[in-house]
């Protein structure tokens, strides 16, 4: 008999979680206004509101923490992070930020400025709020696969080298640089071909344009392009990240992912320029370069977790986690983003519930319905997200309307992922029960998802 697939890891420390029954949640729900992020930790069983921040770290990342150096300049554990990001991506230059945000904030503050385009692959909500927050635009140029949920694509986070070459063509004078989303989180955790960065380097090149990569999930990217992409199949994940950041010029980096730390991340680049530019406003918004808003532990940590995201194994085990819950709700017939993305299953909201009117949130209303349900946390991805256009104020409905199941890193087991897809099938047998959503009576100008207050518009 073969032997069966398992984890890479044992637990050696676990937290209790806590089940409630539905009469508690109903009130807890209505109590948080109906934003799933205004619950209290302790209200939610099993919590898939994001993969960012909630890994859990090994035991030689804790015994890292011990050795951090909390020196405020020239820390040693400033220079273990920039010996890993060297060996890990090839850059030489990199500044330590808070979080991801943190480095859009810095790294945008020198590139990005009023009336810029900065063109991408579905810019993530933070990405695309510091460049509009700029008054710049955010051109979206992915490949028209990626809003088909039924469409199979290997690598549906690719950018459309035709859209890209339009805009540049265009508007070529006010486009700063280009981003690229490695994997792709807004369209389904879906990852970008190596043949696709090569390409999108040499439109960069003809233009003379900078290519910066959002890269919060690309060890997760490297691991596609390894079991999809022909010629990858035996080279390593780290061979394949290097060579991805090769045909890039600068990176932005949430270590709260693929890094498998709680707080961190860094901006990291070839150019010396940039780097001395960019540490002004690192002093300014994070800290000192050599710290920029982290402690020493907090680098020393992400130091080890780089090494520990870009191993085989652990990835194999982590998508794998992903493709078990996908392939559950295959089962159940439940709408998905196919394939199954790599940080998490994104459900098809608009197939899910499709007589709901979009006005009344559809990804957000089946999000309430399955905490309702057992008590699960998942996340709107769709128009609440979308937020307002800056200009015209009115809602912006995206194409695609997922709720997002974000699996965390070496936390739950596939009991979990069990007990979801069960309570997903639930919802789903009763879904032409749903026949109300849900209506805003409170959001903020921008970001409004994290703190919006939503009210029932009929009874749930
Ligand atoms: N880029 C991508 C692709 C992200 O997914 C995120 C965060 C960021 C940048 C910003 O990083 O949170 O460290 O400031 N994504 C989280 C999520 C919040 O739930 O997907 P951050």
């Amino acid at each position: 008999m073969e032997i069966p697939f398992s984890e890479s890891y044992k637990m050696k420390m676990v937290e209790t979680i806590r089940k409630s029954s539905r009469e508690e949640r109903e009130k807890w729900i209505k109590d948080a206004k109906y934003n799933l992020f205004r619950l209290k930790s302790e209200q939610v069983f099993i919590d898939l509101l994001t993969d960012s921040g909630t890994g859990a770290m090994s035991d030689k990342q804790w015994s890292e923490m011990i050795l951090g150096d909390e020196s405020y300049a020239g820390a040693s554990s400033y220079y273990k992070m920039k010996a890993a990001i060297k060996e890990i991506t090839g850059f030489d230059y990199f500044l330590p930020v808070h979080q991801g945000r943190g480095a859009e904030n810095v790294l945008f503050s020198v590139l990005v400025k009023e009336g810029n385009i900065i063109p991408g692959n579905s810019h993530f909500d933070t990405t695309k709020g510091h460049i509009e927050f700029r008054k710049a635009i955010a051109v979206d140029c992915i490949i028209d696969e990626a809003s088909d949920t039924t469409s199979i694509h290997p690598f549906k986070g690719n950018v459309d080298p035709v859209k890209l070459e339009e805009v540049l063509k265009k508007n070529g004078d006010k486009v700063s640089f280009i981003i690229i989303t490695i994997t792709c989180n807004s369209c389904g955790g879906q990852p970008v071909s190596m043949e696709n960065l090569k390409t999108i380097r040499k439109l960069a090149d003809k233009f003379g344009k900078m290519i910066v990569y959002d890269s919060a999930r690309f060890a997760e990217n490297a691991y596609f392009i390894k079991v999809r992409e022909k010629g990858y199949e035996n080279k390593t994940i780290r061979e394949i990240a290097r060579e991805m950041f090769s045909y890039a010029d600068a990176m932005t980096m949430s270590c709260k992912k693929d890094a498998i730390v709680n707080i961190g991340g860094f901006i990291a680049m070839k150019d010396p320029e940039l780097l001395e530019k960019a540490s002004v406003f690192n002093i300014l918004f994070e800290g000192y370069i050599t710290y920029g808003g982290l402690a020493g532990r907090d680098m020393n940590a992400i130091a080890q977790g780089l090494f520990e995201g870009t191993e085989f194994e652990y990835l194999n085990t982590r998508i794998k986690q992903v493709e078990y819950l996908g392939n559950k709700l295959i089962e159940f017939s439940i709408p998905l983003q196919l394939p199954i993305g790599g940080h998490g299953v994104f459900v098809d909201a608009k197939r899910f519930l499709p007589d709901l009117p979009k006005e009344e949130f559809q990804a957000q209303t089946l999000a309430v319905q399955l905490y309702l349900e057992s008590g699960v946390r998942g996340v709107e991805i769709g128009a609440l997200l979308a937020d307002r256009d800056p200009v015209t104020r009115e809602n912006r409905y995206p194409a695609l309307e997922f709720l997002r199941l974000a699996i965390p890193r070496r936390v739950y087991t596939n009991n979990h992922m069990d007990v979801v897809a069960v309570s997903l099938k639930n919802l789903y047998d009763r879904r032409k029960k749903v026949t109300h959503g849900l209506k805003i009576i409170k959001e903020a100008n921008i970001m409004r998802h994290f703190t919006v207050e939503f009210d029932l518009v009929g009874t749930i």
